[in-house]
Parts: structure tokens; C-alpha cells; sequence
């Protein structure tokens, strides 16, 4: 049977994970955050000690032994590094930083490509990432490229810390996001841009139901 599979791709803090989950759970695809697996290896490395910015030092923690699963429980994904369970440790600033950084190695892009490819071959999913649309699935059958401007996208964020009771100032969000965008669109492996046949999905003016709603039709009228 053939499957259907949904590339989602686009910038920090566009909302791609919120809204790729919502709009899954309502077709009866799985939602698949592959950032959940860079982060894992950016744990992994971290765990082991590997100099973060020496790619030499990450790569020699890509082992044998390194198992990265991802299980779904209760239809959530959940990450199991070399079978722990690691999904909230994954989700600290100092683990985002490490798998931004070790998500530019290419040897971690590589480790983590067969995977992704093979939960894309047995689920109809939907996958979001940076790259699926134009490296690990050029033939979906949906490509969105989700994005919205930096200021919005940082407005949403700033008042998430803000609700979780941080102390943060928005223009520091603002100034951080720009950096995460530059970094992301300008790394020399799998940079962060929309593919070709991807269409565009601005959610700058529009709140988050009016986007998972948007992001239902692209799909629903493309399958
Ligand atoms: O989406 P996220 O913030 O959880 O992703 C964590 C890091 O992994 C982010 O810095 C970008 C990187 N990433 C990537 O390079 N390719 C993907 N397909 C997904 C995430």
C-alpha cells in the first residue's frame, strides 16, 4: 500500500511542531519531529564528554554503540537513547544549542538520514525538520515550507518563556532568533530553504488554529 508523506519544513519558532502535530493527529498520519533525533545525538555527545565545536570530537561519539529509537507511546513520539528514555532531557537551551551545533556535521546528518527515511517508507506521516522536503524526502507529497517574520516568530516565544515564568527581554529573543535563522540558512550541509515545489505558509498575521487549519487544506487538497 502506498504510503502518504508530508515534509514540513521552516524556520525556529514558525509553530511547525504544534501545528504538524494538531493537523497529524486530524488525518491519522504520525507526526514525526526530526529535530527530537538531532537533538538525542547533540545528548549523546554532550554525555560523552565530545568538544561540541570540534567536529573530530563529535563524529568519534557516532559508535557502534550509539542506538537513537524513536517509539510511539500513546501516539506521542517518544526518544530512547541506547534505550533510556531522553524526550524531556532533550529540551534544555544547552541541549538546543548542542544539536544546532552538531546537526552541521555531516557525518550526524548521515547517521540520522536512513532512519528518517525508513519511518517515511512504513507510516503515513507527516515529518518536520529543516531539510525533508528538499534532502530526505525530494518526492513527498506535500512540501510546506512554514515560516513567519522574525518578529512575530520571536513575540510567540518571548511570551512562552514569558508564561513559564523566565526572565527574558523580547528584543534578546529577537536578536537570538535572527542568529538561529542566519546559522540554519547558511550551514554549507542541508541549509535550511524551501524547496522548489514546496508551498508557502506565512503564518506571521494569522493565530495558531487559523494556521493548523491553513496547513489541513494545503494537504487535504494535494492528497
Ligand atoms: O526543531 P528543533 O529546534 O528541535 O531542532 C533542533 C536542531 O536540529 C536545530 O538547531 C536544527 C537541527 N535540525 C536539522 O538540522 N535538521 C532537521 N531536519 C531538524 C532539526
Amino acid at each position: 500500500m502506498k504510503v502518504i508523506n508530508v515534509a514540513i519544513d521552516g524556520p525556529a519558532g514558525a509553530g511547525k511542531s504544534t501545528i504538524s502535530r494538531k493537523a497529524a493527529a486530524e488525518l491519522g498520519f504520525i507526526y514525526i519531529d526530526t529535530g527530537a533525533l538531532y537533538r538525542t545525538v547533540g545528548l549523546n555527545a554532550l554525555r560523552k564528554g565530545a568538544d561540541i565545536n570540534d567536529p573530530q570530537s563529535v563524529i568519534a561519539t557516532l559508535t557502534d554503540e550509539l542506538k537513537v529509537e524513536l517509539r510511539f507511546i500513546d501516539g506521542e513520539q517518544r526518544m530512547f537513547l541506547c534505550g533510556e528514555d531522553v524526550s524531556d532531557k532533550i529540551r534544555t537551551p544547552e541541549v538546543s544549542s548542542a544539536a544546532s551545533k552538531t546537526s552541521a556535521v555531516p557525518e550526524v546528518r548521515k547517521f540520522l538520514f536512513d532512519l528518517q527515511k525508513q519511518l517515511a517508507k512504513e507510516n503515513n506521516c507527516i515529518m518536520d525538520g529543516r531539510d525533508i522536503g528538499t534532502v530526505v524526502l525530494p518526492d513527498a507529497d506535500v512540501k510546506i515550507f512554514l515560516t513567519a517574520t522574525p518578529e512575530a516568530r520571536a513575540e510567540r516565544r518571548y511570551k512562552e518563556l514569558k508564561e513559564k515564568g523566565m526572565d527574558v527581554k523580547y528584543e534578546d529573543v529577537l536578536s537570538d532568533m535572527i542568529k538561529r535563522d542566519y546559522d540554519d540558512s547558511h550551514r554549507a550541509i542541508a541549509p535550511l530553504k524551501q524547496a522548489d515545489d514546496a508551498v508557502l505558509a506565512d503564518t506571521s498575521d494569522i493565530d495558531l488554529q487559523q494556521s493548523i487549519d491553513l496547513i489541513i487544506k494545503i494537504i487535504k487538497d494535494r492528497i
